[in-house]
């Protein structure tokens, strides 16, 4: 459930018009709401429950510094994939103790960093990178904490772009070996093992995956403990997939995946970490664009609107749905017609959507992009300098702008030019 409805044929943001942010900040804006944004923190908190446990938000699905300190305030922990978002979560003021550091390209700066900053665990991708966490801390005289991501090998049946589990795929060590590397890492003067870490894919419909790879990792925690490593903490990364349109067989909730979590690895005595970004922010989240023109082509009809694949990469990077509302509710029984969605981008791949059936709509038209939350404004990019847009975030009735649009005289002065020119 979100906070994203129609009230008197408007489209609202918790207590808020859509219109309203528009004519205030201008089209096309990240519209983010507070209330959806703690409610599905808290399910995940819920579900875990009575589990010693800490929800890492995932960083990289939404890194607005306010998003972060919204979910930090609540208790949440964050899952950090480079030293900028370490520096993001900071800045929201999450403690180091809360902050877990994933992610296969880790370097000795940002190590260094890390450890200088406080660090909960940092979980570790392969045998180089062990090795350098053990001379970068060793030379500090701190032990890092760490977990290995263990890749189980299971597959995650989802997009290729974002399946992450299987062998051959660049995250993580082989679980055949992990009871050889954990060895390792014990025999490492500045590693101190705490746990194991997995994370199989995103945008996940089917919990069959999960349970695999969470009954795989029950049974490299016994085997591990055999072995004589402590073994408190379990990450069981992110991933739980999100509804995209509204039609779709729904994903199993948050509740499901925990009770399958405390089914599965309940009787270990570990503290359980998740690391969910995409169900936290995902449909916390819309894109608001306006309709430029419409044009009739022989063919099709086409709506361009003033946001593009620089905003929202999605549709043009994996195929991606996003469902498109009107802002302003069409009347009962207008009749809906199949029209293009496209950005004003020179390559076809800018489009958001074929043939989608949708009201009439015309220039000036507002249109809200559902599920943009996620993966939305951390993607975007300048191409075609257009300057990044704004992010808005709603709570009650009022709402701030948390991250302005950039005026043109910003962006170009980012550039130099040098004297030999
Ligand atoms: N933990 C790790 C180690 C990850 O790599 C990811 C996502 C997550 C947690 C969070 O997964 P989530 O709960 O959000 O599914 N840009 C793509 C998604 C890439 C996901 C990468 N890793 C998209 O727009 O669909």
């Amino acid at each position: 459930m979100d906070h994203f409805l129609y009230r008197d044929g408007q489209l609202y943001a918790e207590d808020v018009a859509m219109s309203d942010i528009a004519a205030a900040v201008g089209t096309p804006f990240y519209c983010y709401s507070s209330a959806t944004l703690t409610r599905h923190y808290q399910l995940f908190k819920d579900a875990l429950d009575p589990l010693p446990s800490l929800v890492c938000f995932a960083v990289k699905s939404n890194s607005n510094v306010a998003v972060l300190k919204l979910l930090g305030d609540l208790g949440a922990g964050m899952d950090v994939v480079s030293i900028g978002e370490y520096l993001r979560a900071k800045a929201a003021g999450v403690p180091g103790e809360r902050i877990v550091f994933s992610g296969v390209g880790k370097t000795a700066s940002e190590m260094r960093q890390a450890l200088e900053g406080g660090i909960r665990q940092f979980n570790v991708e392969s045998e180089p990178e062990l090795e350098l966490l053990s001379a970068v801390a060793t030379a500090m005289g701190v032990q890092a904490p760490i977990t290995l991501r263990v890749n189980p090998d299971v597959d995650a049946k989802t997009h290729e772009k974002i399946a992450t589990g299987r062998k051959e795929d660049k995250f993580g060590v082989p679980i055949s070996r992990a009871r050889e590397i954990y060895a390792r890492a014990a025999a490492l003067p500045g590693i101190k093992v705490i746990g194991i870490d997995m994370h199989i894919g995103s945008q996940l419909t089917d919990l069959a995956p999960f349970e695999a790879a969470y009954t795989k990792m029950a049974e490299l925690t016994r085997a591990l403990r055999a072995d004589g490593h402590s073994i408190e903490r379990l990450d069981l990364g992110g991933g739980l997939g999100i509804p995209y349109t509204r039609s779709n067989e729904a994903p199993p909730l948050p509740t499901d995946y925990g009770a399958m979590v405390k089914r599965v690895l309940g009787d270990l005595d570990c503290e359980i970490e998740i690391e969910p970004g995409r169900l936290i922010s995902g449909n916390a989240g819309m894109m608001v664009s306006q309709v430029i023109y419409r044009k009739e082509a022989e063919e099709r009809a086409f709506l361009i609107i003033d946001a593009a694949m620089n905003d929202l990469v999605r549709p043009a990077m994996y195929g991606a749905h996003h469902d498109i509302l009107p802002v302003v509710e069409a009347e009962a029984g207008v009749s809906l017609a199949p029209v293009d969605v496209v950005g004003p981008i020179c390559e076809s791949g800018d489009t958001f959507a074929k043939q989608r059936a949708l009201p009439p709509l015309g220039a000036g038209d507002l249109v809200a992009f559902r599920s943009a939350g996620a993966y939305g404004a951390v993607m975007s990019s300048e191409y075609n300098s257009r300057p990044l847009i704004p992010e808005v975030l709603v709570h009650g009735d009022h709402f701030a702008v948390i991250r302005p649009r950039p005026s043109y005289d910003e962006m170009i002065a980012r550039d130099t030019i040098p004297a030999w020119l």
